[in-house]
């Protein structure tokens, strides 16, 4: 009888159950490990950067085998630029930021190899650059929650229900000024309020979460990520869950806040109009992989991989005479057995002989533009 490949044989699993519960073992080991600054202490590649990821993996050992969430990812966030990742439900845009803030989920999630370096800047002022993926995670707190702050799709999970709003961010400014008073931090929690664009702060210091909107929720947020002056905002679908006017004031006020602490962002959403508007750099990605980077300019206005393109023809206009919306057909590919070739191949109407090869190169179309795509390999009409 043929063997269905969706089914694993139990003798399958128990040899997929070993080999994760290896490699698990040996990364949690590295991850509680005792180190000394100097071995994860390095250099930045362009001094312009505030975060450069190169090469990154990152890796879901489950029961089924192997989930390459991101696979081999590498893009730039420069000084003081706001850089959108986009991509469609599941291309790994949150793993990516979950890596960065080293929130993966152990021993199951692990960042299996690769750079991530952090300019980090010390309340001295010296400039100190971190590889955030060798970090042991008893030294994470050097930059997560003061030196990158992350702002999450949904609020109601991030605060907790039984403080109020007023005790959560005391606990902020307690933790970053231990020997603050009780009336010292209240201060400065209704000062963060005032400075995110609450009306009545003194009323929402007193609330519970559950008493607030959704976009109130969000800005108490934003003011807790902000108490601690970061360098790098992460923001994950920041307005996913609010209606389009909250949405708008949200934006503002992150670019606001953006010139106010002088830092970069990352903005993470599916939504293009969002990137369109907020964004200086765009990174495309697929499959957990970066397909197509560059400029908002030049991504919207020469997007040259197949899936950018048809990303862009799938977005609602108001001006479009057509009413029904593109549709990219197909699905991605099996994330625990990626093929070798382009993972966009069974969706790709532009594929060529050269597309069942091996998987495209990253190349560079201009200083800025990158993409990963065989239709822009020298000798592209070999078919
Ligand atoms: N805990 C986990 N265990 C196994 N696989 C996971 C886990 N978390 C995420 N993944 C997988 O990693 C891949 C990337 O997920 P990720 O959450 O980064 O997607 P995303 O781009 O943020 O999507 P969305 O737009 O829906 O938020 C998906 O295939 C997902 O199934
Ligand atoms: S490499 Fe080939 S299959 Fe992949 S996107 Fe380009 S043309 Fe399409
Ligand atoms: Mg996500």
């Amino acid at each position: 009888m043929a063997k269905n490949k969706n089914y694993l044989s139990g003798k399958e699993i128990r040899a997929i159950a070993k080999e994760n519960a290896k490699v698990m073992k040996r990364l949690e080991a590295e991850k509680y490990r005792k180190a000394d600054e100097s071995e994860y202490l390095t250099e930045m590649r362009d001094s312009k950067n505030i975060l450069e990821i190169d090469k990154l993996h990152t890796y879901f050992f489950t029961e089924q085998g192997v989930v390459k969430a991101v696979n081999g990812v590498s893009f730039d966030i420069p000084k003081n630029a706001t850089v959108g990742v986009a991509g469609e439900s599941g291309c790994g845009k949150s793993v990516t930021s979950m890596s960065v803030m080293r929130l993966l989920q152990g021993p199951t999630g692990q960042i299996y190899s690769g750079e991530i370096r952090f300019n980090a800047k010390e309340k001295s002022g010296e400039e100190k650059v971190y590889d955030i993926a060798k970090m042991p995670i008893r030294d994470i707190h050097k930059i997560r929650g003061n030196q990158i702050a992350m702002i999450f799709q949904e609020p109601m999970t991030s605060l907790n229900p039984v403080f109020t709003i007023g005790q959560q961010l005391d606990e902020v400014t307690f933790i970053h000024n231990p020997d603050a008073s009780k009336e010292q931090a209240k201060e400065k929690s209704i000062e963060m309020l005032n400075l995110v664009g609450i009306a009545m702060p003194e009323r929402v210091y007193n609330s519970f979460p559950h008493e607030l909107s959704g976009g109130m929720r969000q800005r108490v947020m934003i003011s807790m990520a902000l108490a601690s002056d970061p360098r790098l905002i992460i923001a994950d679908e920041p307005t996913t869950a609010l209606d389009v006017t909250i949405q708008a004031q949200i934006l503002d006020l992150l670019r606001d806040l953006k010139t106010k602490i002088d830092g970069s962002i990352m903005l993470i959403t599916h939504d293009l109009g969002i990137i369109a508007e907020m964004a200086d750099y765009v990174v495309v990605m697929y499959a957990g992989r970066v397909i197509e980077k560059g400029t908002v300019d030049e991504i919207f206005h020469n997007p040259m991989h197949p899936y950018t393109i048809g990303l862009q023809k799938s977005k609602p206009t108001l001006n479009s005479d057509s009413d029904t919306l593109f549709n990219i057909p197909g699905n991605v590919p099996n994330p625990i057995n990626m093929p070798d070739y382009c993972y966009f191949k069974e969706r790709c109407a532009q594929c060529t002989k050269k597309c069942s090869g091996e998987y495209p190169e990253m190349i560079q179309v201009s200083p800025t533009h990158f993409v990963a795509c065989h239709l822009y390999d020298e000798g592209q009409n070999d078919d």
